[in-house]
């Protein structure tokens, strides 16, 4: 099942460097102001656009939470009852040794399952993609939500998904409307290629000590990551877009 399933071996290998790199470390704190394991694009300024829907006590539910740092970011910032789950067993394995209190699962989008009105927060930064049904993932995110519950995503265009002409064609916003979901989106698309512009100048300055420390490869994939930008700010906001969607129950 596991080899079916779209960059499972990456994700278990990328989780494992995460736990064991001090400089993939030291290189998120640095390019991103926190060090969450981000894999791309969430920098600290966009998790801190999180804080105003999480109150004390929420109960906080992160799709493809990885090794849970930005949760645990969130129940520290917010106390926060934390729950989440990603197909990587490493990740999951990595998230329970952090917070041995935490609600940490191994899951897939699609699959996963929890009661009805169970999350005041549900969120899913740079994972909705990986939902082999968009219309489905996301009705079933609205019967976990309490009433006045909210959904927050993270979303970009161009590389994983197509890019579409705006906001309200993406498939997101497309299973949304299906269902009769409404919801508020923010165009990050500039902010995202100014981030982009600061991680590669910081993932070059990296390079050497990811090659001595023996995982240049991550060294290497991480500048690649930012290749969009070298097409300069104009062509990348035609062929990229990064929105903010906050859907509220
Ligand atoms: C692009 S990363 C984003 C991780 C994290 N949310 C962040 O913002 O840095 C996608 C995450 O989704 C997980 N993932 C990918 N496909 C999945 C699937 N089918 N089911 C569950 N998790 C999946 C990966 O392991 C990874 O943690």
């Amino acid at each position: 099942m596991e080899e079916e399933l779209l960059f499972y071996d990456a994700y278990e290998e990328f989780y494992t460097m995460a736990k064991e790199s001090e400089i993939f470390k030291e290189f998120c704190k640095e390019a991103y102001g926190e060090d969450f394991s981000q894999d791309g694009f969430s920098d600290i300024n966009q998790i801190n656009k999180i804080l105003p829907y999480v109150n004390e006590g929420a109960e906080i539910l992160d799709i493809g939470c990885g090794n849970g740092k930005m949760l645990m970011y969130l129940k520290e910032k917010c106390k926060a009852s934390i729950h989440g789950f990603d197909y990587s067993n490493k990740a999951i394995e990595y998230a329970k040794m952090a917070d041995k209190e935490a609600d940490f699962e191994v899951g897939i989008i699609g699959e996963k399952e929890y009661p009805d009105e169970s999350f005041d927060v549900v969120i899913a930064m740079d994972s909705v993609y990986f939902a082999k049904d968009m219309k489905a993932l996301v009705k079933q995110v609205r019967r976990w939500l309490k009433k006045d519950g909210v959904f927050f995503v993270a979303y970009q265009e161009g590389d994983v998904m197509d890019k579409t002409e705006d906001e309200n064609s993406t498939v997101f916003a497309k299973a949304l409307k299906e269902i009769g979901w409404d919801y508020e989106v923010s165009d990050i698309s500039l902010e995202s290629f100014e981030m982009l512009d600061k991680k590669r100048k910081i993932a070059l300055k990296y390079s050497e000590q990811f090659h001595k420390e023996g995982i240049g490869m991550w060294g290497d994939l991480l500048i690649d990551q930012t290749d969009y930008i070298l097409q300069g700010k104009d062509k990348y906001l035609e062929n990229l877009a990064r929105y903010i969607y906050v859907c509220k129950k």
